[in-house]
């Protein structure tokens, strides 16, 4: 996984909860001497799961609470400094998530070793989209995650329900 991901949960981690629970998930993931970590480096799943594990611990949160943290926090403060571009073309949560599969093709294709997860999207309705998540990670956690924050980034309120074990229903509010 990209180091960008472990910057931004470690960002996330030192401001929420203070720089020794960074430390301790560290420690409870069997680091002791944290790597420098550069946006493009690449770092080994199990590693970064373990991080996860570690951090849920410390913190006395479920993968779930993590993964809403992550994701609120990840769209509305870290990628608004890092990755604003991306923000500037899309004027509601609907227009985002639907480039989001684009998105992570193109940022990772400069990277041979990286395998970005893909989305694959199908109308329910007008306003009801199913969101289907292709990844061997298997971070569906982290994906509801991280749509949930794109909801609270643009001031919509998504409706967000995991239908399968890799879909999920997201019901966007009627235009007004
Ligand atoms: C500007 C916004 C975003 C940028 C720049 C971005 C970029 C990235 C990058 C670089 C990775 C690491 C990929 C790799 O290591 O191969 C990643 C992972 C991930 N992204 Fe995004 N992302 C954004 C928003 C989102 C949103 C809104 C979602 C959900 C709809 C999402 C879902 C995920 C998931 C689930 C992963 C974990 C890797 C996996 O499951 O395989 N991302 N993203």
């Amino acid at each position: 996984m990209k180091g960008t991901i472990v910057i931004a949960v470690r960002e996330m981690v030192q401001q929420q909860f203070g720089k020794d629970a960074w430390t301790k998930a560290l420690l409870e993931a069997g680091i002791d001497k944290e790597p420098a970590i550069a946006p493009s480096s690449m770092i080994d799943d199990k590693v970064v799961i373990n991080v996860i594990q570690g951090i849920c611990r410390t913190t006395g949160k479920s993968m779930q609470q993590f993964a809403d943290m992550f994701g609120e926090y990840w769209v509305t403060q870290y990628a608004q400094r890092m990755y604003k571009s991306f923000f500037l073309g899309s004027k509601c949560a609907r227009d985002f998530l639907l480039k989001m599969d684009s998105v992570h093709v193109s940022m990772t294709r400069a990277f041979p070793d990286s395998t970005p997860p893909r989305f694959e999207y199908e109308w329910k309705s007008d306003n009801t989209l199913i969101m289907t998540y292709k990844s061997p990670r298997g971070l569906m956690d982290i994906f509801i995650g991280l749509i949930k924050g794109v909801g609270k980034h643009y001031g919509e309120n998504l409706q967000v329900r995991k239908i399968t074990s890799n879909q999920v229903e997201i019901v966007f509010p009627k235009a007004a």
